[in-house]
């Protein structure tokens, strides 16, 4: 069976986002580790921000070659070119590889583009659907489209007790869950990859089965015994194996970056300062931080006196003048960076993040204790998680205008840094971190989840 690993071929496809490239990427990698051949097929538009060495990489269309997701004239039209081009292109590389010695065996699609599943069906291969939110968003959802939970989830029915979650507050939900008019489009696609699921022959989730324990026991014991299937197969965290024992070659950084990187220099300036002293801000790809968030940030970080590594993504000309002028060594303002290699750095004591979930993987992976900011989607409950499930965080509160003030950041920051409350914190972010460790390390819950997947295809090929 071994020889004939190299003879299993799966097809791994992102939407082309940096919170979606970079996990799907990463299982791609994780899969060619086992000696899988893996081949990543995103849009025209990102397959040039991918450096994978030991993964293929294949273009494929959404209508919108030049620039993306950004020349649509709405989500809802993006999102019906890319099914009905991606369909046909992703086709064409299947096509392109059947005649080969490694025809392709199953496709792992990121969950939101269903569609992929009925390729894989019409080329009679395996078809996965791979979750990059958290188990436990994904069963909110997922009992919305089961009608379990009707929308609007709103003041009259919160808090929320729901199997395997904790209590939930209005501010603790989906954004678009508990704001269905938000963004209309985007809530009925991620509804939609439920209405599916139990077609695929896999769901695998981002996130690792001693993480996210409650509601995967809840999964199994009332959810799935009550409503049918629902395999869910976790397999995470998804980050770079750079913190394993055991390391992939050459796996330190995801090898994605849609915006190009500030490299070195954060490298040099961190290693400048004290162990676990500098404060980590960043907001993920695709929130936009308005100015006066931007102003009141960096009122935080100056009232800290703690140094910082700030990423603004394009929110540079937001930030107030008298700060650029005033950072001098304290501070270091990029607009995008190696996050992975950032947070991995000894001298990173503290992440004031939005909590996208590749963030919070990211963190808990490598032991950052974190200051949750949440501005929207699965962020919120994510927060919620990170101070009262896993603890290992505090959530900054808003004021009345929806904004974090800078005196309230500064707290937070405090609290996890230097506070009473920091120790347990900082207990809490070891233990996380080797339970990740242990997850993704061969043997863990997760490595043999991939395993089993792995076999199983090998049994089809055999
Ligand atoms: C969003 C959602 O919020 C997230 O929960 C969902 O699962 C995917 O879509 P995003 O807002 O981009 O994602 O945040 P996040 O999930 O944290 O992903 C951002 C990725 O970009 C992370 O992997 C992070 O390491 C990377 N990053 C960020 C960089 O490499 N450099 C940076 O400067 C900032």
């Amino acid at each position: 069976m071994e020889n004939q690993r190299e003879r299993v071929h799966v097809l791994v496809l992102t939407y082309p986002a940096q919170g979606h490239i970079n996990p799907l990427l990463q299982f791609a990698k994780r899969l060619a580790s086992k000696r899988v051949k893996a081949t990543l097929a995103t849009t025209h538009y990102t397959v040039k921000s991918i450096h994978a060495t030991t993964v293929g990489v294949e273009p494929i269309s959404d209508g919108f070659d030049e620039g993306g997701f950004k020349q649509a004239p709405s989500v809802k039209a993006y999102l019906e070119s890319f099914k009905t081009v991606g369909s046909r292109t992703l086709a064409e590389v299947i096509l392109k590889y059947k005649d080969s010695e490694s025809p392709v065996n199953c496709i792992v699609y990121d969950s939101l583009l269903t569609w992929a599943l009925d390729v894989a069906r019409q080329f009679g291969i395996y078809g996965a659907a791979m979750m990059t939110n958290s188990a436990s968003v994904c069963s909110m959802y997922w009992q919305i489209n089961h009608g379990l939970l009707t929308l609007p989830v709103n003041q009259e029915t919160v808090p929320l007790t729901l199997p395997g979650l904790p209590s939930l507050a209005s501010s603790d939900l989906p954004s678009f869950l508990a704001q269905p008019a938000s963004n209309p489009a985007y809530l009925a696609a991620i509804l939609e990859q439920f209405g599916s699921l139990n077609k695929n022959d896999w769901v695998l989730c981002n996130s690792f089965e001693e993480l996210e324990k409650e509601v995967f026991k809840s999964r199994s014991l009332l959810l799935r015994a009550m409503l049918g299937l629902w395999p869910l197969v976790m397999i995470g965290p998804l980050v770079p194996s750079a913190y394993l024992d055991q390391q992939i070659a050459g796996d330190s950084a995801y090898g994605a970056n849609i915006w190009e990187p500030t490299g070195d220099r954060c490298m040099r300036w961190l290693a400048t300062k004290p162990e676990k002293s500098v404060i980590y801000v960043s907001f993920g790809s695709m929130a936009d931080i308005a100015a006066n968030q931007v102003d009141e940030i960096a009122r935080g970080l100056k009232a800290s006196e703690k140094p910082f590594l700030w990423v603004v993504k394009e929110n540079e000309n937001k930030l107030p003048v008298e700060f650029v002028n005033s950072v001098g060594e304290t501070g270091l303002v990029v607009r995008w960076c190696n996050q992975f290699e950032v947070l991995a750095h000894q001298a990173v004591g503290c992440f004031i993040t939005h909590c996208g979930w590749n963030s919070i993987l990211e963190g808990l992976s490598l032991g950052v204790a974190v200051v949750a900011v949440p501005q929207f989607s699965d962020q919120p409950t994510n927060a919620k998680f990170v101070e009262e499930v896993w603890e290992v965080g505090v959530r900054a509160k808003k004021n009345k205008a929806g904004i974090v003030t800078g005196e309230e950041l500064n707290k937070c920051v405090n609290e996890v840094m230097d506070g009473e409350r920091s120790q347990k914190i900082k207990r809490n972010v070891s233990k996380w971190r080797e339970f990740a460790k242990k997850a993704v390390s061969a043997g863990g819950s997760s490595d043999k989840n991939i395993d089993e997947f792995v076999v199983r295809l090998l049994k089809a090929d055999g």
